[in-house]
């Protein structure tokens, strides 16, 4: 299939529903055949970017080094969903810039309700100080000033947010 490539990044607060998100685009898309990749903030601290930590310079490390593989993959036709916190404003830009065909999602759920959900126990953590520089609680999280797309998961379906996403794609013709 003649494809084009798009970087689809998601961005957001721990536990705001990142890669729940991406696994069912990600499911969508493989189910009507599309080629695509995914590069998860959680998993690529695995190997890609194994042995950076959470402070400013090695985010901003991580974040560029995801934007870097997503750019080869890109311009390579293949479509790119990232889930990472990516808290700083500028370094999504700069990726932005870089990769063109990008389109920046806002997985948005206020603090209290990520927190509230804890699904791995990290706020709880963060709270209690066992963790430190944690995004929200005692680092910070640069909301997007203009997202292509915000989705609420407090307040929409999964789908709602997935099909928000797969209508954006089909409006500028990244997909059928
Ligand atoms: S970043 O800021 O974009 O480089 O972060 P990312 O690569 O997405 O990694 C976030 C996941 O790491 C876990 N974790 C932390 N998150 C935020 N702050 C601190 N200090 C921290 N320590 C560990 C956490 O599981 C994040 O996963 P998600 O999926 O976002 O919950
Ligand atoms: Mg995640």
């Amino acid at each position: 299939m003649q494809q084009r490539g798009v970087t689809i990044w998601l961005t957001g607060l721990s536990g705001a529903g990142k890669t729940t998100i991406t696994q069912a685009l990600e499911k969508k898309l493989r189910d009507s055949g599309y080629r695509l990749e995914v590069l998860d903030g959680d998993v690529v601290r695995t190997n890609l970017t194994k042995g950076l930590g959470f402070s400013k310079e090695d985010r901003d490390t991580n974040i560029r080094r995801i934007g870097f593989v997503s750019h080869l993959l890109t311009r390579n036709g293949v479509i790119v969903l990232v889930s990472a916190i990516s808290p700083y404003e500028a370094i999504r830009q700069e990726v932005k810039q870089t990769i063109g065909d990008f389109l920046e999602v806002f997985v948005n759920a206020p603090l209290a309700v990520c927190e509230q959900r804890d699904v791995k126990g990290l706020y709880a953590k963060a709270r209690s100080g066992e963790i430190k520089g944690f995004t929200g609680i005692d680092d910070p999280y640069e909301p997007p000033s203009n997202p292509d797309v915000e989705c609420r998961t407090d307040l929409e379906e999964l789908d709602e947010s997935v099909n928000k996403i797969w209508q954006k794609l089909v409006d500028l013709q990244y997909i059928e």
